[in-house]
Order: structure tokens, then sequence, then C-alpha cells
């Protein structure tokens, strides 16, 4: 199983085990990782599961689609890495990433 290190401003780095093909969203909300609320439920209409990205993971992943940028654009503090943990699909070459969580999410 990947493992997968949540690290919040204020919770400190939660290490928790993903199922292959379950997105960063669906293993943080299965481990109650509060600070990714998912409102949406992974339908790319909410912004709320936004993260941080680590280096190196953020160049490991797949691009974000157009959809994907176009709901980045409506989060709270967004990076170069921010990315949004539904459209990320956990693969065992993503054992061991680092994903921040931002200190609030979208409104
Ligand atoms: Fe709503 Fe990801 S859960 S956009």
């Amino acid at each position: 199983m990947p493992k997968v290190h949540f690290e919040g401003p204020s919770t400190g780095v939660r290490a928790v085990d993903a199922d292959g093909g379950e997105s960063l969203m669906q293993a943080a909300v299965r481990y109650g990782v509060t600070e990714i609320e998912a409102r949406c439920g992974g339908a790319l209409a909410c912004g709320s599961c936004h993260v941080y990205l680590a280096e190196p993971w953020h160049q490991r992943v797949p691009p974000p689609s157009a959809a994907e940028r176009e709901m980045l654009e409506y989060v709270l503090e967004r990076r170069d890495n921010s990315r949004l943990a539904c459209q990320i699909k956990i693969e065992g070459s993503l054992d061991g990433i680092v994903v921040h969580l931002p200190g609030a999410q979208a409104q």
C-alpha cells in the first residue's frame, strides 16, 4: 500500500496507507484528515480538497486537466504546487508522497 504523508500547519504529520487507485482525497477522508473537506465528493465542483504537493512529488504526478486548473482559480492561497486532491490517483510510484495541507479551504 502506498504511504501518503499529510502535513498540516497545526496538526503535524499523519502517515496513512492508501489503497492503489483511490484518490488522495479519498485516502484523506477515510483517515479523518479534516483539513480536506471534499464537499463535492470528488466531482471537481468545490475546491475544498486543495493541497500543496511537496517536491519532487509535484513533478511526478500527471499535470492538472483544464477543468482542474479552472477550479484551482478559486482556491485560497493558490501556489505553483497547488492541486486538488480528488484529481490525483494514488499509484505505487507515489509511495511516500508528501502532501501539505492549507490553513483554510475555499468557502
Ligand atoms: Fe470537490 Fe475535489 S472534492 S473539487
